[in-house]
């Protein structure tokens, strides 16, 4: 049996697709963007095809060429800028195809990419970790499809019987991270290629998770037969920018990153405190020191601008 991953080929699929190869499975990847070189190393066990996850043919026919008995989709538009016709397509119709062929050939377990951004902001909640369970504010197009998908699954779930599980990550960060919130991303990217940045608030508040974490989480979660829910939070590490700036001058002292206001980004944060013990007590996920991950970022950063590695 394979594993059938749907939108592979970007920031998160490519450090999924590796472990599971890791942990001998053969992987059968269909994206719209077939180009993934890291993933032509992994040999045999993975397959890239061309496919679009709006066509219900396409998904079809090669979820069941794949005979997969997992699937997992990462396909999705990461922001609010497609027309509406088009974000339709892809995010809810391309997660309906996924479901439906599932449905269709008998897939065991189904698993899909929610998002922290179904929760809207943490304002609406207090200063309380917000739970799977909690009420969605979702008002923008991507959080407001993150939304929907879920009741997509619970549909399927409850009409059809079928395991489908979503895991919602929170702001996933990696050297390579273009798409989605990168304010985060750019406080350690820019000041390691030695460019200076600038935020409008210190206080602005996020809660990055390091995509080998977030693979990590994804692959544990796809390959349990039953898990014990249905929806389950990634959680991160609840910092400010401010406090984010100050880990990354911490190691690089002559970083340029400023910001316009110290206060005023807190009451407009997204979601930035999440009640995560559902995967941590099911999965035993434990995340490396996220101060860790700054430091390895940097020197990712640096080793791909020919620069020297800076020791923690
Ligand atoms: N990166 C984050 O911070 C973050 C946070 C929360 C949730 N998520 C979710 O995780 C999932 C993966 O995110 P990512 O960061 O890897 O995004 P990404 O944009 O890097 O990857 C998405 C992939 O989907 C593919 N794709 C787009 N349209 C397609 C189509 N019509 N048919 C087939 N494939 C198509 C793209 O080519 C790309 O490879 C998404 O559902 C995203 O919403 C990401």
């Amino acid at each position: 049996m394979a594993i059938f991953v749907i939108g592979g080929t970007g920031f998160i699929g490519i450090r999924v697709i590796p472990l599971l190869v890791a942990q001998g499975e053969t992987v059968v990847c269909m994206d719209i963007n077939p180009n993934a070189p890291t993933l032509a190393g992994l040999g045999d066990q993975v397959t890239v095809v061309r496919g679009d996850v709006t066509q219900f043919d396409d998904v079809i026919s090669n979820m069941e060429a794949s005979k997969a008995d997992r699937v997992i989709n990462l396909s999705y538009n990461l922001g609010q800028d497609l027309p509406p016709h088009r974000a339709t397509k892809l995010n809810i119709v391309g997660m309906d195809n996924c479901f439906e062929a599932a449905r269709i050939l008998g897939v065991k377990h189904t698993v899909f990419a929610s998002s922290l951004a179904v929760s809207g902001q943490q304002k609406n909640f207090g200063e309380r970790a917000v739970t799977e369970d909690d009420y969605k504010y979702a008002v923008v197009q991507y959080g407001s499809h993150k939304a929907f998908n879920e009741f997509q699954a619970k549909d399927y779930i409850e009409k059809h019987g079928m395991t489908i599980t979503a895991v919602r990550p929170a702001n996933v960060t990696g050297p390579d991270k273009v798409r989605g919130s990168v304010d985060h991303v750019n406080c350690i990217t820019r000041p390691a290629r030695r460019e200076a940045i600038s935020f409008p608030f210190a206080d602005a508040m996020r809660i990055p998770i390091h995509v080998d974490d977030i693979a990590e989480v994804f692959v544990r979660v796809l390959m349990k037969d039953k898990p014990a829910h249905a929806i389950y939070n990634s959680g991160g590490q609840t910092i400010s920018l401010g406090e984010l700036a100050d880990i990354v001058r911490g190691y690089l002292p002559d970083a340029k990153i400023s910001f316009e206001k110290q206060t005023g980004g807190k009451e407009a944060s997204g979601n930035y405190l999440i009640d995560n013990s559902r995967l941590v007590r099911e999965f035993g996920v434990q995340y490396r020191p996220y101060r860790e991950w700054v430091l390895q970022i940097i020197n990712d950063v640096r080793a791909d601008t020919g620069q020297p590695p800076i020791r923690g």
